[in-house]
C-alpha cells in the first residue's frame, strides 16, 4: 500500500511519522515549500534503524512521489489563529484542496481521499465534487478528533481510561458540532445519566471549543497531535478493513433526513473507505441540533459557489 500526506506542516509531518511507524505502507509526503518535506523525511528515515520501520518514505515539493496511492490525505493549506472561526480560512483553503484534488488524482485515479484542511466539511464537499468520485472514497476527519477530546476530558474527569469513554460528536466540525450526551458512554453509563444538564452542557462547551482552546494556548498554530493520531485510526481502519464504527465528515444522501450536505456522522469503515452509514435513533431534539448543524455547513458550502 501506499498513503500520501499532502502538507508538511504539524499535522501532516506528524501523521507521516505515525504512519511510516506502523509500517504497513509506503508514505510520501509532499509539500510545496521545497526543502520542508525533503528534510522532515529525511529525519525521520533516520530513525528507522531504532524504530525499525522498513517501508519507504519519501518528501517531495513534486506531486510524482505521489503517482499510485491507495489513500491521499490533504492537511495542505493555513491555521487559524487565536479569534478566527475554521470558516475564516475558506478562501485560501479551498483553493489549495482543489488544486491538490486534481494534481493527486490524476496521478491516483484508485486513491481513498481523507481531508483535513479546513473547514473540513465544506473542504470535503468541495473535494468531492472536484474529483467525482464517490462518497465512499472522500471523507473528512472530525468526530474521531472531536470525540477524542470528549473522552479526555470525561476520563480526567471521572479517573477512568479514555478508551473506557465512548464518544458521540456528529454535525459539523465547528462551532455548530452536536454533542449527544445520550450516546456518550463511560463505563458502559450514558452521559446523560451521569451528570446534570448545566454540568453536561460545561462539558459540551469544552468539546465545540476544544480547537480553540489548543490554538489559544499555541498562537501560531493549531492542535497537531491528537488530529494526527485520529486520522491514522482513519487510515488504519481502511489499511486493515477493521469495518470499526468512527464519526468521519460525510456525504449524506437522505440519512438522517439530509442531503448533498457533509457533515459528521457515525460510519463504518474499511477497505474501500466508507461502507455504511449508521443511523442512529435521534429523538426530536437531538435531530433538530443536527439539522442545525448541517444548515451552517451549507451556507459556508453556498460561499465556496461550486
Ligand atoms: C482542530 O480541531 O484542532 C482543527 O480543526 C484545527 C483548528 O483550527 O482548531
Amino acid at each position: 500500500m501506499k498513503i500520501t500526506v499532502v502538507g508538511a506542516g504539524n499535522v501532516g509531518a506528524t501523521l507521516a511519522q505515525r504512519l511510516i511507524e506502523k509500517d504497513f505502507a509506503d508514505v510520501a509526503l509532499v509539500d510545496v515549500v521545497d526543502g520542508i518535506p525533503q528534510g522532515k523525511t529525511l529525519d525521520m528515515r533516520q530513525s528507522a534503524n531504532v524504530i525499525g520501520f522498513t517501508h519507504e518514505l519519501t518528501g517531495s515539493d513534486s506531486y510524482e512521489v505521489t503517482a499510485g496511492s491507495d489513500i491521499i490525505v490533504i492537511t495542505a493549506g493555513i491555521a487559524r489563529k487565536p479569534g478566527m472561526t475554521r470558516d475564516e480560512l475558506i478562501g485560501i483553503n479551498a483553493k489549495i484542496v482543489r488544486e491538490v484534488v486534481e494534481k493527486s488524482l490524476a496521478l491516483s485515479p484508485d486513491a481513498i481521499f481523507i481531508i483535513v484542511t479546513n473547514p473540513v466539511d465544506a473542504m470535503t464537499y468541495l473535494a468531492l465534487k472536484t474529483s467525482g468520485l464517490p462518497r465512499e472514497r472522500v471523507f473528512g476527519l472530525s468526530g474521531v478528533l472531536d470525540g477524542g477530546r470528549l473522552a479526555a476530558f470525561l476520563a480526567e474527569e471521572y479517573g477512568v481510561s479514555a478508551a473506557e469513554v465512548f464518544p458521540c460528536v456528529m454535525g459539523e466540525h465547528g462551532s455548530n458540532m452536536v454533542v449527544y450526551p445520550r450516546f456518550t458512554t463511560v463505563q458502559g453509563k450514558p452521559m446523560s445519566d451521569l451528570m446534570d444538564k448545566a454540568k453536561q452542557q460545561a462539558f459540551i462547551d469544552r468539546c465545540v471549543n476544544g480547537g480553540a482552546e489548543i490554538v489559544g494556548y499555541l498562537k501560531t498554530g493549531s492542535a497537531f497531535y491528537a488530529p494526527s493520531a485520529s486520522v491514522a485510526y482513519m487510515i488504519d481502519a481502511v489499511v486493515n478493513d477493521s469495518g470499526i464504527q468512527m464519526n468521519c465528515a460525510t456525504y449524506l444522501s437522505g440519512e438522517y433526513g439530509l442531503s448533498d450536505v457533509v457533515i459528521g456522522v457515525p460510519v463504518r469503515l474499511g477497505s474501500g473507505g466508507i461502507q455504511k452509514v449508521i443511523e442512529l435513533a435521534l429523538n426530536a431534539d437531538e435531530k433538530a441540533a443536527l439539522e442545525a448543524s448541517a444548515d451552517a455547513v451549507r451556507k459556508t458550502i453556498a460561499a465556496l459557489n461550486i
